[in-house]
């Protein structure tokens, strides 16, 4: 595997893409609801953590640590199981300043940007954290006062970027057929990649595919292949 590029662990994808994202990029993990975003972005953090003795900082916005965790050991990632390998998955919990935030009278006490940031940077230093995940991106919209959402943004962007580790967002898509990766229609162009997750009806069965829609400086195809879980391991089936 090329060095420099942060493996998915998704059967059959990473050769698909010149050994898997490239380190430090800022990607968005995008569908609608329902897709496994949350399970593919902890899977990738699971696995690096396993396999490559990574540690990863997931952030949630929206469901709490406890159902995370429950959900994930249900799938087989159990973070106790990483206890010998010396690295692992820290879990900020954001949700329980959310609803302290939400007690107190005056909302915009919080900057939430800042307050992300300045909390995954604490940890990034203290464990030496190497991966990001933000969950979700429309959690944050619902929080933060964006008065400017495409300037906003863009700096939310950079901030991201100056923390110096591969940061993976997932991004709600409201309105999938509208192709529209995030909810202002900038994130698109800000984010080094793209992975879309989509569901498919066919006749009484619901398939669930992914494509790499964009990812910088790699060589890929856009195909949506479909995505299987086999209760541990996800994988695509290319034929
Ligand atoms: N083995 C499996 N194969 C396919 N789907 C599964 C499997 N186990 C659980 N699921 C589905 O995955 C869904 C949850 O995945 P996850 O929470 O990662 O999705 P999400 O896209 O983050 O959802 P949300 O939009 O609610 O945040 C569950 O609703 C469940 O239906
Ligand atoms: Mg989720």
């Amino acid at each position: 595997m090329a060095e420099g590029r942060l493996r998915t662990f998704v059967g059959g994808l990473d050769t698909r893409m010149e050994g898997g994202i490239p380190e430090k990029y800022v990607t968005l993990i995008c569908g609608r609801a329902g897709t496994m975003k949350s399970t593919l972005a902890y899977y990738i953090l699971f696995n690096n953590a396993k396999i490559k003795k990574k540690r990863g900082i997931y952030v949630t916005l929206e469901q709490t640590r406890v159902s995370l965790l429950e959900h994930m050991i249900k799938l087989g990632m159990d973070t106790q199981t990483l206890a010998d390998s010396g690295s692992g998955i820290v879990v900020i919990d954001m949700t329980r300043l959310r609803k302290e935030t939400k007690a107190k009278t005056v909302r915009e006490d919080i900057n939430w940007v800042d307050s992300i940031i300045q909390t995954v940077d604490s940890y990034r230093m203290k464990y030496s954290c190497d991966i990001l995940v933000l969950d979700s991106l429309a959690a944050l919209y619902s929080l933060a006062t964006f008065s400017n959402p495409r300037s906003d943004i863009f700096f939310f962007f950079e901030r991201l970027r100056e923390l110096d580790m591969s940061v993976i967002i997932i991004s709600e898509m409201l309105d999938p057929d509208k192709e529209l990766f995030g909810m202002f229609g900038v994130e698109d162009f800000l984010a080094d990649g793209i992975i879309h997750l989509d569901l498919e009806k066919s006749g009484r069965r619901v398939n669930l595919f992914l494509s790499v829609f964009k990812m910088r400086k790699t060589n890929h195809d856009r195909s949506y292949y479909p995505l299987m879980f086999d209760g541990t391991k996800f994988e695509i089936i290319t034929d």
